[in-house]
């Protein structure tokens, strides 16, 4: 039999790492009685008429393929509701492509942007498809650390020192997966200066900007003045209407960068799921607001999270502005890493967090949360991580 002498896998694929965060996924499901805080996943159901809209689909035969772009009906209804709800206008013809969540909206921009050896700015704490998306694309992850680490959030500065010749854009993320955080004003004033001034293009990726507390204010730099042809914005159903599976995103941005993406699109999944377009013509051309209820139910579960882990010795958590994500401060642990935190975590308690790790050096001290989970169980999880902080101390 004749036996191969070098691998077959690409470079490409052979140096991507497997996330951290579907390795103690994978643990978990194989352990009874976890408590599973691994995965952004909320346990909440998109609304009937939402589901309906699907089903009704399926059922109609709506079923086949839809222009790359994804269905006209559905670019209105999206550019509709962002002038409502953003005072913004995009073309649902030229400045509209829906993609197969976010996670393809971000790799098509990026693959639409890059060229080998190019850099792209990642903020840290960052979502870790974020750096391997740039290195599928031949591009170069520069991961910038915030000069002031407690608040786990860069600000302009941090982003102007990290700017080379090579630099090609800047992946933001406000409010941001892991930290919670929303970037300030005056940082995305900065950033959209240093955008124009270097000729960078800015992918904003805004998955979480309806799930921010406090009624806190939100300012996306597509807004700013003379930003529009400077940005792409990233933005998907996944968070704000609870609907991850169905894989629907979009894009909103200059002409010839959702050119680009339309093309490539072709070329990688044709189209979104037919169903899950006209699910979201529903969720975002509805009068019902789908989404209000969601902050309600989320501002509860941080709360009660919040309360509860107040009782745990020698860890601190901090409140998130935003998203559903909690980062834990466990340095006063005296664990060596988050990693055999999170292993001990689990083995001893079984409850399954991510090793802040995972998200940069910046985290190295940290886990992280997702309390996408119902209550109880959040109480039942935050009980066991307070038993296990006061024995392993
Ligand atoms: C910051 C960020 N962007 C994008 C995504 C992916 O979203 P989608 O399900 O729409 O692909 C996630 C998912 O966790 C995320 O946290």
């Amino acid at each position: 039999m004749h036996t191969r002498n070098k691998s077959r896998i690409s470079k490409v694929a052979d140096g991507i790492a497997p996330s951290m965060i579907r390795k103690l996924f994978n643990m978990a499901k194989s352990i009874d009685d976890v408590v599973d805080f691994t995965l952004g996943d909320p346990d909440v159901q998109p609304h009937e008429n939402i589901k309906k809209a699907a089903c009704d689909a399926i059922m109609s035969g709506k079923t086949r393929y839809s222009q790359n772009a994804g269905l006209l009906e559905l670019r209105e209804t999206i550019s509709r509701r962002v002038k409502e709800k953003d005072s913004l206008y995009y073309s649902p013809l030229t400045e509209i492509a829906v993609t197969v969540g976010a996670m393809e909206g971000l790799y098509l921009t990026l693959l639409s942007l890059i060229d080998d050896g190019d850099e792209v700015i990642i903020p840290a704490p960052y979502y870790v498809n974020y750096k391997q998306m740039v290195e599928m694309c031949g591009g170069i992850p520069i991961i910038v650390n915030p000069s002031d680490k407690e608040t786990l959030l860069v600000n302009g500065e941090d982003i102007s020192r990290a700017i080379t010749e090579r630099t090609k854009a800047i992946l933001l993320n406000s409010p941001a997966n892991p930290s919670g955080r929303i970037l300030t004003d005056e940082t995305i004033n900065t950033i959209a200066k240093l955008a124009i001034e270097h000729d960078l293009t800015v992918i904003s990726d805004e998955v979480y900007r309806k799930l921010i507390y406090d009624s806190k204010p939100y300012l996306s730099i597509a807004s700013l003045l003379g930003m529009k042809d400077y940005v792409v914005v990233i933005n998907s159903l996944s968070k704000e209407f609870c609907m991850t599976g169905y894989r629907l995103g979009y894009i909103l941005g200059p002409e010839d960068i959702v050119a680009a993406v339309v093309k490539l699109q072709e070329n990688v999944a044709a189209c979104a799921p037919l169903p899950s377009q006209y699910a979201a013509i529903e969720a975002l051309g509805s009068r019902i607001d789908y989404s209000e209820q969601m902050i309600d139910t989320f501002t509860k579960r941080r709360d009660v999270l919040f309360d509860e882990l107040k009782q745990a010795e020698g860890i601190r958590m901090i409140k998130p502005e935003a998203t559903f994500y909690a980062m834990i401060d466990i340095s006063g642990m005296g664990y060596d890493s988050s990693v055999s935190f999170a292993y001990d975590l689990l083995e001893k308690a079984r409850v399954a967090v991510v090793p802040g790790i995972s998200y940069g050096d910046i985290c190295k001290d940290f886990i992280r949360i997702a309390f996408t989970l119902e209550e109880s169980k959040i109480i039942e999880g935050a009980r066991r991580i307070a038993m296990f902080t006061k024995t392993a101390k």
